[in-house]
């Protein structure tokens, strides 16, 4: 794996396509949503440089709030309305959100002092927003497009894997 932040952003689609084939490897064969989930964020935070949080921020259904999901770094808030903050505004646009500055962003909900710029990726699954995956970095300006196009090319293959078993949670819940 290339250090991300070596590289221009030229460079950068071919070190997340080596991520991308990291990630393949190590979801496949098993569907189970949080495992997977908790193993991305894992991936993302310990091979991308100069992070200080990645993980999942999950639609709620019942309450419409995007809720904590598997992540690493500092204990976060655990509830996001959808349009509130980072997360919520990537949600409710259903697009990426780069924040150069977190504290130039209106209604940016600080969980650790730490960050200063952000990277909000929606996760969906063809029209269903699943929740958001966020990534913070102690480095201002630390995300540029070239991140968010390998970040979302990295959810996509983190929605194929779980897919089968997101049909089998409406049932499980059911009974
Ligand atoms: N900064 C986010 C909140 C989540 S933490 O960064 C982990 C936001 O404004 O939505």
């Amino acid at each position: 794996m290339h250090a991300l932040n070596e590289l221009s952003a030229g460079d950068k689609p071919r070190a997340y396509a080596e991520l991308e084939a990291s990630l393949s490897a190590l979801l496949r064969g098993e569907p189970d949503f949080v495992a997977c989930a908790a193993n991305t964020a894992a991936l993302l935070y310990w091979s991308l440089p100069e992070l200080n949080w990645a993980g999942f921020y999950l639609l709620e259904p019942r309450s419409g709030e995007l809720v904590l999901g598997p992540f690493q770094g500092r204990p976060a808030c655990v509830r996001i309305a959808i349009g509130k903050g980072v997360c919520g505004t990537a949600a409710a646009r259903r697009e990426t959100v780069i924040v150069t500055d977190v504290h130039a962003f209106p209604g940016h909900i600080a969980c650790d002092s730490a960050s200063n710029s952000e990277v909000v990726v929606p996760v969906l699954d063809g029209d269903l927003l699943l929740g958001v995956l966020d990534l913070d970095s102690p480095v201002p300006g630390r995300f540029e497009e070239a991140d968010a196009r390998g970040l979302e090319a990295l959810v996509r293959v983190f929605v194929a894997a779980t897919r089968a078993t997101r049909t089998c949670q409406p049932l499980a819940r059911d009974r």
